[in-house]
């Protein structure tokens, strides 16, 4: 298993926010979590990246116990993440915002060319590589995001709410590059989402209600049901 997580319980000071979590992810496989807003889906994110600390339950990364490590050996061992809200920085240019992936390695490359498969997946990115991040437009720094945290050469891509706020034409453009990651590169990913038509690119589904996971399954087997009472749409 890429990712095994289970039992994990975090809390906010005395807020119990996530019970007694179990969710897996097998390499390769690119699963979603969904949930309405404010049920926990970024707090288990975090938890996974390690930025929270479980109160108890165990999270385990390509066999092993992560839950002692710190954020920065967890990226190194292979985990990589897109936080809600993009977070590239807006003063640096695209190209050093690029570069700042590689922090994530294990072992810096020689070269600080930027891959021909990252323009590849984000064309749109080969043409602005001197233009300030935050000139970009929301869905251009989304793609940047997710293009770093690639720079990282992770085994497991964590991406949360990829599509927030950003126009239904990039929307399609995102979800492609995602779905293409998993099928060309071998990478899992694991995203939460909220367009339902991103959510069926994944192979399997989580939904997390008040910090549980109350339903899962295939993506291809997402009932009316599953759709009404998890997603806003
Ligand atoms: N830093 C914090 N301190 C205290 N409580 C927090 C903190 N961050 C989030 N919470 C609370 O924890 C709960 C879960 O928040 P979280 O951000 O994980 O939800 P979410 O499912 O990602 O929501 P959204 O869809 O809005 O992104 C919410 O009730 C939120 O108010
Ligand atoms: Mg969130």
């Amino acid at each position: 298993m890429m990712l095994e997580i289970s039992n994990l319980n975090v809390y906010y000071g005395e807020s119990h926010i996530l019970r007694n979590v179990d969710l897996s992810v097998q390499p390769g496989q690119m699963v979603c979590l969904i949930g309405r807003n404010g049920v926990g889906k970024t707090t288990l994110l975090k938890t996974i990246i390690g930025l929270l600390k479980p109160r108890s339950g165990q999270i385990k990364f390509d066999g092993q116990l992560i839950n002692l490590k710190s954020p920065d050996q967890r990226a190194k061992m292979g985990i990589g993440y897109v936080p809600q809200g993009r977070e590239i920085i807006p003063q640096l240019t695209v190209k050093e915002n690029l570069l700042l992936g590689l922090e994530a390695r294990r072992k810096l490359p020689k070269s600080q060319d930027i891959s021909e498969e990252v323009f590849a997946l984000f064309p749109v990115l080969k043409a602005m590589l001197t233009r300030r991040g935050g000139d970009l437009s929301g869905g251009q720094q989304q793609q940047l995001a997710i293009a770093r945290a690639l720079m990282g050469q992770p085994q497991l891509l964590i991406l949360d709410e990829p599509t927030e706020g950003i126009q239904p034409s990039i929307i399609i453009e995102i979800e492609a590059a995602v779905r293409l990651i998993v099928a060309t590169t071998g990478i899992s990913v694991l995203l939460v989402e909220q367009h339902l038509h991103f959510v069926r690119q994944a192979d399997y589904y989580y939904a997390m209600q008040k910090g549980s996971i109350v339903a899962a399954g295939s993506t291809s087997e997402l009932s009316q049901e599953v759709i009404q009472r998890f997603l806003a749409v």
